[in-house]
């Protein structure tokens, strides 16, 4: 599996021959004006919630794409409701395959509203596995006990979680979390795109080691391979 980053949540992670794209928000960002937006030609994108910094291009990187939304049964329907109807809804705790690998929408504690203030659903996290590994991203999250269910059920290689506070959990909590879901493997997303998710990178690294977890805080457009 490759991730790649393109700034706050968004991130494409490409397994089995496909390109999966999570909660693009590029050219709303200014710390991400380098990255070729007209370039990212998913096979999916799946979205964790409607928030505005989870969806902003998703409008322009379907119609560039033949790319099918993954997300909520409400979130794929306001979508489907603009024309966007390659769509394949979900709720919390069903699980499907796809041609990539398996998704299980997990449960998120945080709030879901679409762009123009309509009902989003219930925020969501994904666990997707394949031949290739297994990996949890959560979404915008707060702490949850939710999460040792995540590590009853799976054998995680890595986890994406929020890590940039306020809005979301900060780094002592996906630290915590990471220990609930069972990896030392975290690449943090959600951080430093806004005042109020600013985080000092030193100080982040230090208590993750501290704790035994190996966080990455990607730059923008740095690949990992796992
Ligand atoms: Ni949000
Ligand atoms: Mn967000």
């Amino acid at each position: 599996m490759k991730f790649t980053y393109y700034g706050h949540a968004s991130f494409l992670i490409e397994t089995k021959g496909k390109k999966l794209l999570f909660d693009p928000y590029i050219t709303p960002n200014e710390l991400a004006s380098n990255v070729d937006v007209n370039a990212i030609r998913p096979d999916y994108i799946i979205l964790s919630h409607g928030h505005g910094d989870h969806v902003a291009d998703v409008e322009l990187i379907y119609s560039n794409s033949d790319a099918t939304i993954i997300s909520t049964f409400e979130v794929v329907n306001w979508f489907g409701s603009k024309g966007l109807d390659r769509g394949h809804p979900m709720n919390h705790g069903g699980s499907w395959t796809f041609d990539f690998g398996t998704i299980k929408l997990v449960n998120a504690v945080h709030s879901s509203s679409m762009p123009d203030g309509s009902y989003g659903g219930h925020p969501a996290g994904v666990v997707i596995s394949n031949s290739e590994g297994t990996f949890y991203y959560a979404g915008d999250t707060a702490l949850t006990k939710d999460m040792e269910l995540i590590g009853e059920e799976f054998n995680l290689d890595f986890a994406i979680m929020p890590v940039g506070d306020n809005f979301t959990m900060g780094v002592a909590d996906a630290i915590k979390a990471c220990k609930m879901v069972g990896t030392n493997n975290l690449i943090g997303v959600h951080f430093d795109t806004f005042p109020y998710v600013a985080i000092d990178h030193e100080e982040s690294k230090e208590l993750a080691t501290s704790s035994g977890i190996d966080l990455i805080l990607p730059k923008i457009e740095q690949e990992i391979a796992f």
